[in-house]
């Protein structure tokens, strides 16, 4: 991704190894400060899952697959380790993937060129999306998303905003409606940060702000996810049920991009779907500050799950297919 550094523009992805360490862009000082947090065992690397140094399901899979290499490397004790990582955040599926794919993998390939293929394989399968999506999106699209489904939350490129940076890539105009995504603010924090990174035009708009655009403005929504069940009910930050629902009363398409390490077929339907709920003083205040009464209490889950029905199609890196099909990539064995 484009990340402007003292005013120059360099690249920079998300999540690296280097010299025995792993290194995150540190998501929780965004965007005022690009500070990387470095990692030297699986155990700091748990903390960055939880703590959301580093979130996004895809990048969390990759976090996840590089504390599993450390674990091997460093010949600690691997069910506690597998444990330890598993227990991070319970929903989404490319963490679980990731550390199965270790398990597997990781002694054959050798642990660290293991996680770091697994990475690279992320990526590629992220700009596979990107290119498939983007015949979604005519030239002068306005696209809205929530959240952060970007490079930060794919170590690169994303998965929402895959198809939204090749389209740009291939001359079309786009804007993009960003939801702010209240508590964490992933969306005005760190969507608006890659894309103001990008020039790409857009603008951050409140999330109850969202249905007013969406009956004049939105031509498309393209959402990502972290978990998608067997019939195309699928999860992720809490509020994209609701512009779902507002899409589809508006004629608005809904696409959901994602790649196939996001399914869980083993679940058939989204209440199967463990929900995170996190602290509740990300409620109760903004970026650090109390903005209810002291005493008031909150509840917090971080994802919703919205029903396939109000999916137009799910965008992966080996094609497009509405709900109906993905019974297609279940009996392709996975
Ligand atoms: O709590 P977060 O920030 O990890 O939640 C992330 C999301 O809900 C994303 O939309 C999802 O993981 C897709 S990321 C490509």
């Amino acid at each position: 991704m484009r990340v402007i550094v003292d005013g120059k523009p360099t690249e920079m992805v998300a999540v690296w190894h280097e010299a025995g360490k792993i290194h995150f862009i540190d998501q929780r000082k965004l965007p005022d400060k690009l500070e990387i947090y470095s990692a030297s065992g699986y155990a700091e690397i748990a903390f960055a899952i939880r703590e959301m140094v580093v979130r996004g399901a895809p990048a969390i899979g990759c976090a996840a697959a590089y504390g599993m290499a450390l674990a091997m490397v460093q010949k600690e004790d691997l069910g506690k380790a597998e444990q330890v990582l598993r227990a991070t955040r319970p929903t989404a599926n490319d963490l679980f993937y990731a550390i199965n794919w270790m398990v597997e993998m990781g002694p054959g390939l050798g642990p660290m060129e293991a996680a770091e293929k697994y990475t690279e394989d992320i990526v590629a399968k992220c700009r596979r999306i990107g290119e498939e999506g983007a015949r979604f999106i005519k030239d002068g699209d306005s696209i809205l998303t929530h959240c952060n489904a970007g490079a930060l939350a794919t170590v690169d490129i994303g998965t929402a905003l895959a198809p939204i940076r090749i389209a740009r890539d291939q001359g079309k105009k786009v804007f993009v409606y960003v939801d702010e995504t209240r508590p964490w603010l992933q969306g005005s924090r760190l969507t608006a940060w890659e894309l103001t990174n990008e020039s790409i035009p857009h603008a951050i708009i409140a999330d109850n702000a969202a249905g007013h655009f969406l009956k004049n403005d939105v031509d498309s929504v393209i959402v990502g996810a972290d978990r998608i069940a067997a019939n195309g009910d699928f999860a992720n930050k809490i509020g994209t049920y609701e512009k779902a629902v507002v899409a589809k009363e508006n004629g608005v398409p809904f696409y959901v991009a994602a790649p196939i390490s996001t399914f869980d077929f083993s679940i058939g339907n989204g209440s199967g779907i463990k929900i995170e709920e996190r602290k509740e003083e990300e409620v109760v205040s903004f970026r650090e500050v109390r903005v209810a009464g002291k005493g008031e209490r909150a509840r917090n889950p971080v994802f919703d799950v919205t029903p396939s029905r109000y999916v137009t199609s799910i965008i992966t890196e080996e094609g497009t297919f509405s709900p109906g099909e993905i019974g297609q990539l279940a009996r392709k064995g996975r």
